[in-house]
């Protein structure tokens, strides 16, 4: 935990810069998020993000009194204080504004001269609308806040205010938040954008592979598990592809996600994004079988008749065939997960290693799925296995943390 703060409270202090958006009023979720996790939060509104939320709300989900001037509390001398106190200033929304103003190291208002006083990591959560943010003017601006090892989260694609759609959206508070709570717990605070400039492909659910229009043969993978490696690896700065299975889960901010229905789908798709990719990360379950004739009409019980027998066909091996294409340069990171019990024959490992062998991947994340445990959970154990070092055990932690231990080993593979 970084510790820039000299005073007694050993709670975290964070800062949440509020700016003049209608997103404000998500902030007041995040506040809460942090305010009950035992974080010490000090809200910085600006003067604008007080027309769309009031100093009373703020103060009063804070505990704390809240300025937005650098003329208040001057014998404190507070623009420079609640800057330099801070493990964490998160700005959520940031708007266009904003985001101008921080780019330009100006400190006209406490929240721009906390953002200049701050040594500790600073994330930026923007919000507007689309034309803004795709503004070159916006664009040159998060470029320069990132370059000086700010993080800029993307905002999320949905519908704003009025009627258009498009990207410009404040991620969930909860996305947010997880993003912050990442952030202050990884020990080394200028890591945390280590996977800027990387492209990764992430594949996530379980494939439906359909007998007819209404039936399919299917399985448990709920893809938590690869949303949250999409979820982490955007946040730590890489371009990511989320190959997404049937899941209905929220889209993670800054994430492109395809969707797919049926391992043939999944399939395209991945050999689609993974073209000159750093790292695949195959998380989804991809059938390994399919009915060998899918049924244009629904299949009718008939009194008079046995059920139907189902012929199936082996389906492609999509991690197998992206290690065949691949060069000497052995690029992409080839990542496999494998979901194992034991059994008479052999123990998870055993099982695990023999399939490392065999897909020849370069690193194989292993579940003990025993017990019907992982499937739907929302947090994860794992023992990371490699063909030529060391097992890496996961210990149980949220899916979140999990991803973040695979990412970790991707980059050490890349440094390699
Ligand atoms: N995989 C794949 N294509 C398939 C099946 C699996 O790319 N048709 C990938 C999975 O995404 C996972 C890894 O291969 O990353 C291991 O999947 P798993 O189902 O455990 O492997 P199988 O080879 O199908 O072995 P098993 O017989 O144990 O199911």
């Amino acid at each position: 935990m970084p510790g820039n703060h000299t005073s007694a409270d050993s709670r975290p202090h964070v800062v949440l810069g509020v700016s003049g958006g209608i997103a404000a009023y998500k902030a007041c979720e995040l506040l809460r998020r942090f305010t009950e996790s035992g974080h010490d939060v000090t809200v910085v509104p600006t003067e604008s993000a007080l027309r769309f939320v009031g100093v009373a709300t703020w103060e009063a989900l804070s505990g704390k009194p809240v300025s937005t001037s650098v003329f208040d509390d001057v014998s404190s001398v507070a623009h420079v204080r609640v800057g330099q106190q801070a493990d964490l200033v998160v700005v959520a929304p940031a708007t266009a504004d904003l985001l101008a103003r921080a780019a330009h190291g100006q400190a006209g208002d406490l929240l721009t001269a906390t953002l200049l006083t701050a040594r500790c990591p600073v994330v930026f959560a923007p919000a507007m609308h689309t034309e803004m943010w795709e503004h070159p003017a916006t664009q040159a601006n998060v470029e320069t806040l990132r370059s000086r090892g700010a993080l800029v989260i993307a905002p999320a694609y949905g519908r704003l205010t009025g009627a258009d759609t498009g990207p410009g959206r404040l991620p969930e508070p909860a996305e947010i938040f997880a993003i912050c709570t990442d952030v202050l717990h990884r020990a080394d605070a200028a890591a945390i954008l280590d996977l800027t400039g990387r492209r990764v492909v992430v594949s996530a659910g379980g494939t439906r592979e359909h007998l007819d229009p209404v039936r399919f043969l299917g399985n448990s993978s709920s893809g938590k598990q690869g949303y949250a490696l999409a979820a982490v690896a955007a946040a730590r700065g890489a371009e990511v592809t989320l190959v997404a299975a049937n899941s209905a889960l929220p889209e993670p901010a800054g994430v492109k996600v395809v969707h797919v229905v049926s391992i043939h789908d999944l399939a395209g798709a991945v050999q689609e994004a993974a073209h000159d990719v750093d790292a695949v990360v195959m998380a989804a379950a991809p059938a390994d079988f399919r009915p060998t004739e899918r049924q244009a009409h629904k299949i009718k019980k008939q009194a008079d008749r046995a059920a139907p027998e189902l012929t199936l066909t082996e389906t492609e091996d999509v991690l197998a065939g992206l290690v065949a294409a691949r060069g000497a340069d052995r690029l992409p990171v080839l990542v496999g997960f494998a979901a194992e019990t034991g059994d008479s024959t052999a123990g998870v490992l055993e099982h695990a290693r023999e399939k490392l062998q065999r897909k020849r991947c370069d690193l194989l994340v292993v579940n003990d799925v025993g017990g019907g445990a992982v499937f739907g959970d929302d947090d994860n154990q794992a023992v990371i296995l490699s063909a030529d070092a060391a097992d890496v055990p996961v210990p149980r932690g949220s899916k979140r943390d999990v991803a973040h231990v695979v990412w970790d080993q991707v980059v050490l593979r890349w440094g390699s």
